[in-house]
C-alpha cells in the first residue's frame, strides 16, 4: 500500500506530531509507502512536489510547531483561483486533475489533515471517490465533532503564560490591561485561558457584553483597591446592542476588538490602559505534551482507519477515547461556548466578568 498526507489552512501546534506518528504507524506496523504533499492541496494540484516519507524524515519533528509539510488556507481544487495571461482572475474546478495524480501516483488512501474548510474538501473528494481520512486541527477548538483538537492547549498556555507576565506590569502601574487572543468566531480560547491565568474580565462573542457592566466591574475593583485588572478578549466579541444609554458603541473598521474595548476603558474611566494583541504567538511554539499525546494518537488511528478501509471518516477525541465519525456530519456543525455552560459558570462563581453583570 502507499498513502498521502497533507496538511491544509492554518498551521497549529501538534501538526508535525500527527505526521510523524502516521508515518511511523504506515511503515512500522504496516510496511506501507507514505508521501507527503507539499502546501495542502496544492501539492495535490502540483505533483512535482511530492515528499517521500519515512521514518529519518519525521525525526526530530515532535517538538516542532508548524509542519514539515507546508500549508496554506488558499486552493482549494473545486474553485481554483489563477491569473490569467491577460492578468484578470479565474475561477476554475481542477478536482479532476487531483484524482489524476492521485492515481498516477499509486495511492491507495489520502490522510488530510485540516481544520472545517480542509475537512469541506476533503468530504468533496471521497464523493468523487477518492479514498480519505481526515484529522482535525484548529487552535481555536471550534469543531463539534471532536471533544478537543491539538493545537487548542498550546494556544491556550501560550495565552495564559501572556495573562501572568502582564499581571506584574498591571500590579506595578496600577493599569487596566487588555489581552486579545484568537478563535474565530469562538471564545473558547479566550475563556480557558482568561480563567487559567486568573483574569479579571472575560469577552467573549457568544455572550455580547454589556459595556456599562464591564466599566463598572473595572472601577469597582480600582475602588476596592485591587488596583489594576486584566481583560482577555476574543478577537470576534463585540458589545451587545443595548448598553446602558440604549445605544451600541460603534467599532471603527480598522479597531481590532481589544482595540475598541481599551479606548471605551480610557473613555469612560479614568485608568491607564494598554492593548496587547496576542496574534500568531497563539499558533507558534513546540507543542505542549497534551497536544503531542492527541496529535500522536490521532495520528496513529488514522492509518488504523485506513487499515480498516474506514473511508469518508474523520478522527475525533469523546472523553477519554479516539473514536471516528462521517467527515459529512462533522464538517456541518461549530462547536461554540454556551453562555450557560459550565465553563463560564465557573468563570463566574470565581467573581470574573464574563459580559454580563454577574449575579
Ligand atoms: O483558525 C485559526 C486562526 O488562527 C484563527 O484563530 C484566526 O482568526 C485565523 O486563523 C487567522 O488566520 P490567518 O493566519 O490567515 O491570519
Amino acid at each position: 500500500m502507499r498513502i498521502g498526507v497533507s496538511t491544509g489552512g492554518g498551521d497549529a501546534p501538534g501538526l508535525n506530531a500527527v505526521i510523524r506518528a502516521v508515518v511511523k504507524t504506515a511503515r512500522r506496523r504496516y510496511k506501507w509507502d507514505v508521501v507527503g504533499f507539499e502546501d495542502g492541496f496544492e501539492g495535490l494540484i502540483n505533483i512535482k512536489d511530492v515528499m517521500r516519507l519515512d521514518e529519518q524524515k519525521v525525526q526530530g519533528i515532535l517538538p516542532q510547531g508548524g509542519t514539515i509539510l507546508g500549508t496554506t488556507n488558499r486552493g482549494d481544487p473545486f474553485n481554483y483561483q489563477y491569473k490569467d495571461m491577460d492578468g484578470s482572475t479565474k475561477i476554475i474546478d481542477v478536482s479532476d486533475r487531483c484524482l489524476q495524480n492521485f492515481e498516477s501516483l499509486q495511492l491507495d488512501a489520502l490522510i488530510s489533515i485540516g481544520g472545517d474548510g480542509t475537512m469541506a474538501i476533503t468530504q468533496k473528494f471521497f464523493e468523487k471517490g477518492m479514498p480519505v481520512v481526515g484529522v482535525p486541527k484548529t487552535i481555536d477548538n471550534d469543531l463539534m465533532a471532536t471533544d478537543v483538537t491539538f493545537g487548542f492547549n498550546t494556544a491556550v498556555t501560550t495565552a495564559m503564560e501572556a495573562i501572568d507576565k502582564l499581571h506584574t506590569t498591571a500590579a506595578s502601574h496600577h493599569r487596566t490591561m487588555v489581552l486579545e487572543v484568537m478563535g474565530r468566531d469562538a471564545g473558547w480560547i479566550a475563556l480557558e485561558a482568561g480563567i487559567a491565568g486568573g483574569a479579571d474580565l472575560i469577552l467573549i462573542p457568544e455572550i455580547p457584553y454589556d459595556l456599562d457592566a464591564a466599566m463598572k466591574h473595572i472601577r469597582r475593583r480600582y475602588a476596592r483597591g485591587s488596583n489594576f485588572s486584566i481583560a482577555v478578549i476574543a478577537e470576534a466579541a463585540e458589545p451587545r446592542e443595548e448598553n446602558g444609554d440604549g445605544e451600541k458603541p460603534r467599532r471603527r473598521a480598522s479597531d481590532t476588538a481589544g482595540m475598541f474595548f481599551s479606548e471605551m476603558v480610557r473613555k469612560n474611566l479614568d485608568v491607564d490602559v494598554r492593548t496587547i494583541i496576542l496574534g500568531h504567538l497563539q499558533r507558534g511554539g513546540s507543542p505542549t505534551a497534551m497536544d503531542r499525546m492527541l496529535g500522536t494518537r490521532f495520528g496513529v488511528h488514522a492509518v488504523e482507519m485506513v487499515a480498516e478501509g474506514k473511508f469518508g471518516r474523520m478522527v475525533t477525541l469523546e472523553g477519554r477515547f479516539v473514536k471516528d465519525v462521517s467527515i459529512a456530519e462533522a464538517a456541518k456543525q461549530q462547536k461554540l461556548v454556551d453562555p450557560d455552560g459550565e465553563l463560564v459558570r465557573t468563570a463566574e462563581s470565581l467573581g470574573i466578568f464574563c459580559g454580563r453583570s454577574l449575579k
